[in-house]
């Protein structure tokens, strides 16, 4: 990874979303509008998001941290094939299917990660290293003529942006885009920042309400009051795209001096930004610290949510590990898994009854109408 050269700076995105909030917020003149309640409930609704989006779109498997040692291997099972995340001995992050090349076992077990320069199969042996080439197996006699290169580990297209691993299961994705966030990324810092904590949540919701918390600020001092809300002004963002992807600001008071001066550490230091990736990922960067939420739908009323908490740097001591423990409870047990995911759970609660045929939105909720319009594009 590459270490950071200067001061951080912010993109013109970032400073022009610092703008409109030293203005009051972006004012959206979309009204009213709906959203099928069927969107959510509807089983059939799930396959083909899944055929139709996960299957094809890049998506984010996890921040670089989690991988961040040379030799390191991660199974990851989220999205519905075992897989796994790598970074070679050259420091290139890589995802496989993990799955031998011999006859098909699993090769690494478990969800943690392992730390190894070879990746040795639980049943013959077979070894590989962590570039994916088949590097050793046992008995070679018993494989005349065998052609080793042919029977590397299968490699999904990966690209390692701004401090994120993606990948996509279509050999045809395109990353133009995870480079371009990668920029706004590397403006905080991403790529070198430490993981703390990470923890999958299991959600009894669609995994889209779960993204419609983080694509409006109207529920912040509401369902956010005992925690966060106190925090922000109400109803004051500001937001763009990037892409199919979003991006969004929230703030306390917002020096406007600090706007023109592209101020960073005082602009940090008051916004919170949250991008908003299409389909499931949520990366909010509160001044200290960022959360990364990596979804992954596993039915119609059901997702998994894989919260990851990067901090500047390793703690050094018990008292710094003692407030990032803190910031942790706070934002992974507080406000996500007590307040956003269990009003994602909720809802799919009161949806399921049949009771509404379509949802409302106001327009302080205009980024869930955009975020739904792109889902349906994709449909
Ligand atoms: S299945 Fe992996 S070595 Fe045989
Ligand atoms: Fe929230």
């Amino acid at each position: 990874m590459n270490a950071a050269t200067g001061p951080l700076r912010p993109t013109s995105g970032q400073l022009a979303l610092a703008q409109l909030l030293a203005e009051g917020g972006r004012k959206r003149e979309v009204g009213i509008t709906h959203v099928d309640a069927l969107a959510y409930t509807d089983p059939a609704r799930h396959v083909a998001e899944q055929a139709r989006i996960f299957a094809r779109a890049p998506l984010v498997i996890g921040p670089s941290a989690l991988v961040a040692e040379a030799g390191t291997a991660v199974p990851h099972d989220g999205f519905g094939k075992p897989l796994l995340v790598t970074r070679d001995r050259h420091g290139e992050a890589h995802v496989f299917l993990n799955v031998c090349r011999h006859r098909g076992t699993r090769l690494v077990e478990g969800t943690e990660p392992v730390c190894s320069p070879r990746l040795v199969c639980p049943y013959h042996a077979w070894s590989y290293s962590l570039d994916g080439q088949l590097v050793g197996l046992p008995r070679p006699d018993a494989f005349p003529g065998i052609d080793k290169e042919a029977l590397a580990l299968k490699r999904l297209p990966t690209r390692e942006a701004g401090g994120l691993i993606w990948f996509a299961f279509d050999e045809a994705a395109s990353f133009v885009e995870a480079d371009a966030l990668g920029q706004d990324f590397d403006a905080f810092g991403l790529r070198d920042m430490h993981l703390f904590r990470r923890r999958t949540h299991d959600v009894a919701g669609n995994w889209k309400l779960v993204m419609d918390a983080f694509l409006e600020s109207y529920h912040v001092a509401r369902l956010h009051a005992q925690t966060i809300g106190r925090f922000f002004k109400d109803g004051v963002a500001s937001a763009d795209t990037i892409g199919p992807h979003q991006r969004s600001a929230v703030a306390r008071e917002i020096d406007e001096a600090a706007v023109r001066a592209g101020d960073w550490p005082t602009l940090r230091s008051a916004i919170t930004y949250t991008y908003q990736m299409f389909p499931g990922t949520v990366l909010i960067v509160s001044p200290d610290y960022v959360n990364l939420m990596v979804l992954m739908p596993q039915a119609h009323d059901r997702v998994l949510v894989e919260d990851f908490m990067l901090i500047p740097e390793p703690p050094a001591t018990d008292k710094a590990r003692h407030h990032w423990e803190k910031s942790w409870n706070l934002l992974d047990g507080g406000v996500f898994a007590s307040e956003d995911f269990r009003a994602a759970a909720l809802a799919q609660q009161g949806l399921a009854s049949g009771a509404l045929d379509r949802v409302t939105l106001g327009t302080l909720e205009a980024g869930i109408r955009q975020f739904h319009d792109q889902v349906e594009r994709h449909l």
